[in-house]
């Protein structure tokens, strides 16, 4: 089936999602929407998009166009309306993350695609990368036993200009999100409470908080620990963060690019009584390959999951009423660094 697609907001991300859209010979990019035009001419011309409708108006665009999808890629706070427009007018949503701004505007957008039949899903691209999907199957799998806690750093200094630098809650709304994303797709479970704060150091260039530290605790005990800034010169970690994972066997290590390392301890024979040694003896783990049939492919299997969810009548793994857990995990940490409080997470 051919779709045809209007993308709403055509800033720096709108990038990544038409190359993944050009990959496909089922998306037809009919619209291109920018509340400031030019860009959205300017979009056309440089893709050579020259049959699709441009404005600034989402929509007349939707009304000239007629598509059944809507790429959403406008800053956070013009994310609600844009997806009620679209939902309202029939189409389904691919939404750029955060779903939206706080959870009742998150459950009347999931509550809106319910009652329109229609697939509001959510890019949390994190996902969909390799060393993401293999650490999640040998977790999966039990070999370091039952997860008894995650931990995620991230330190980098971006300098990006625009809404980063002047919206509040910076990091955990753009960027944390993808963390905590993580977490639960790493553990396999949700979020119950958070204890959290945030913190911006006098050399900040955001106007708020640009640092958070946050304590979860996941719904088997588990404890998820996240460090972040993004006022961090210097010996940077990756964009998805330095990750360790302990399990009731062993340990699992990632550097956030490609080196994933584990460890379990090695169990006594039958009938040898371990000794009182102060470590117990471990043995390295094989970390199994990609799963060839696993989905990758970062915004470009995103989009993938999409199509499928709107071929198959399936929620999507980051549907919109799945993706509240992991907004509920943002809003509740900025709850609690707001409060000084635990807040127990509700979705
Ligand atoms: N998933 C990821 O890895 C990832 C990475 C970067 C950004 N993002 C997200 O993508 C979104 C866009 O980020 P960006 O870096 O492209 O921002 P940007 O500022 O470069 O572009 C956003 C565009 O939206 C337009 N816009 C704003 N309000 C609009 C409205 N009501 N109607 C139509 N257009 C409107 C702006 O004019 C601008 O051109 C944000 O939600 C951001 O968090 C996601």
């Amino acid at each position: 089936m051919l779709h045809r697609a209007v993308v709403v907001g055509c800033g720096a991300m709108s990038r990544v999602w038409l190359d993944a859209a050009a990959q496909r010979s089922d998306v037809e990019i009919v619209g291109l929407v920018d509340r400031d035009e030019d860009r959205a001419r300017e979009t056309a011309r440089s893709r050579s998009l020259a049959t699709a409708t441009v404005g600034s108006d989402l929509t007349a665009v939707l009304a000239a166009t007629n598509p059944d999808v809507v790429f959403d890629i406008v800053v956070p706070e013009a994310r609600a309306e844009v997806v009620e427009t679209a939902l309202t007018r029939g189409c389904h949503v691919l939404s750029e993350k955060p779903m939206a701004a706080n959870l009742d505007e998150a459950r009347r957008l999931a509550g809106l695609a319910r009652a329109a039949g229609k697939h509001h899903v959510v890019v949390q691209n994190r996902r969909f990368i390799a060393p993401v999907r293999r650490i999640r199957s040998l977790v999966a799998s039990g070999a370091v036993g039952a997860v008894t806690s995650l931990h995620c750093d991230f330190f980098i200094g971006p300098h990006f200009g625009g809404f980063r630098e002047e919206m509040d809650h910076i990091l955990l709304l753009d960027m944390a999100v993808h963390a905590f994303d993580a977490a639960r797709a790493l553990s396999g479970e949700d979020a119950v409470s958070v204890m959290a704060e945030e913190w911006d150091p006098a050399s900040s260039w955001f106007q708020q908080g640009s640092s958070a530290v946050a304590a979860f605790r996941m719904r088997s005990g588990a404890l998820f620990s996240y460090r972040g800034s993004w006022c961090a010169e210097g010996l940077q970690t990756s964009w998805e963060g330095r990750w360790r994972i302990v399990g009731t066997k062993g340990s699992l290590v990632w550097d956030g690019h490609d080196a994933i390392a584990a460890e379990i301890v090695v169990e006594p024979a039958a009938g040898v009584v371990a000794s009182g040694d102060l470590l117990r003896p471990t043995r390295v783990l094989d970390v199994p390959d990609l799963d060839p049939d696993a989905a990758i492919g970062g915004h470009a299997g995103v989009m993938r999951s999409f199509f499928e969810a709107i071929e198959s009548g399936r929620p999507a793994e980051t549907d919109g009423a799945s993706n509240l857990a992991t907004l509920a995990m943002v809003l509740s940490a900025i709850e609690s660094a707001r409060t000084g409080r635990r807040i127990e997470i509700e979705t």
